[in-house]
């Protein structure tokens, strides 16, 4: 079955940035990936009140488009974040839905879903814009893959195959063969921790999925001492967060 990619555009102008989609989109189809460019600024994503609903019962209580788009994003084998840098960082559009889906902090449904992530800018700001979509990429429990960067200067330089091989190769390959890092480890010792501790309906998700006695969501290509610290981090954490109730 081919694959399929959902891409985000969180520019109101459908210009540079989405030019990139654009490329990106055309070359993976003559790979047989279907690239879906989903505009943002098309659907109406209200800014998050913080009233935790979503963390403590599982529902938003805003009534938008939101939820439609975060069930989209589960239908997909891979995920292209983009951004133009505003203000040193991703647009606010984007933040403003990413705000959105925190439930996913808790309790993550993009579980092993390769994650590729593309900016454009004038000059500057692109260093702290990938840390944040990787960030983001990491807290939906999906994982980076590549950078790609245009500043506007270059925007006339076609994509290279070479700017997205490794998006690719986890796009092609089962999720076990990944990698996870040290920080996306400790990452998951976290959140198996808050899960453990602070919320019951995380509590009774982690254990649907299984997670509860893994080391990562799954079997992966973690290095021994990776898994090692990983572990050793979760029982130190554990003897020291309270159980919320207790
Ligand atoms: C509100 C705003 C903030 C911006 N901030 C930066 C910035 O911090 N650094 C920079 O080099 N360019 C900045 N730019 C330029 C955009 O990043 C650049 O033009 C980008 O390619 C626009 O992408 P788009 O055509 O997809 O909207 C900014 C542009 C706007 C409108």
């Amino acid at each position: 079955m081919n694959k399929k990619v959902i891409a985000i555009n969180s520019s109101k102008r459908k210009r540079n940035t989405h030019q990139l989609l654009e490329q990106l989109k055309n070359q993976l189809k003559e790979k047989h990936i279907e690239v879906e460019i989903l505009n943002l600024f098309d659907y109406e994503i209200q800014e998050c009140i913080g009233c935790e609903v979503c963390l403590r019962k599982g529902n938003c209580s805003l009534k938008d488009d939101h939820s439609l788009l975060m069930k989209k994003l589960t239908e997909y084998d891979g995920l292209v974040l983009s951004t133009p840098v505003y203000m040193g960082n991703v647009s606010g559009k984007l933040k403003v839905f990413v705000d959105r889906t925190c439930k996913w902090f808790h309790r993550p449904e993009l579980v092993g879903i390769p994650v590729l992530s593309v900016a454009t800018t004038s000059a500057s700001g692109l260093g702290d814009t990938f840390k944040t979509l990787e960030s983001v990429a990491i807290q939906w429990g999906a994982f980076p893959t590549d950078r790609i960067a245009r500043q506007v200067k270059d925007l006339h330089i076609s994509l290279e195959e070479k700017e997205y091989r490794q998006f690719l190769k986890h796009l092609n390959q089962p999720k076990s063969k990944y990698k996870p890092s040290m920080k996306q480890v400790i990452h998951f010792q976290v959140q198996k921790v808050l899960a453990e501790k602070v919320l019951p309906i995380d509590k009774d998700y982690w254990q649907q999925q299984g997670w509860t006695d893994k080391g990562y969501f799954y079997d992966s290509k973690a290095a021994l001492t990776t898994k090692a610290f990983g572990n050793l981090f979760y029982r130190f954490l554990s003897s020291r967060v309270k159980k919320v109730g207790e």
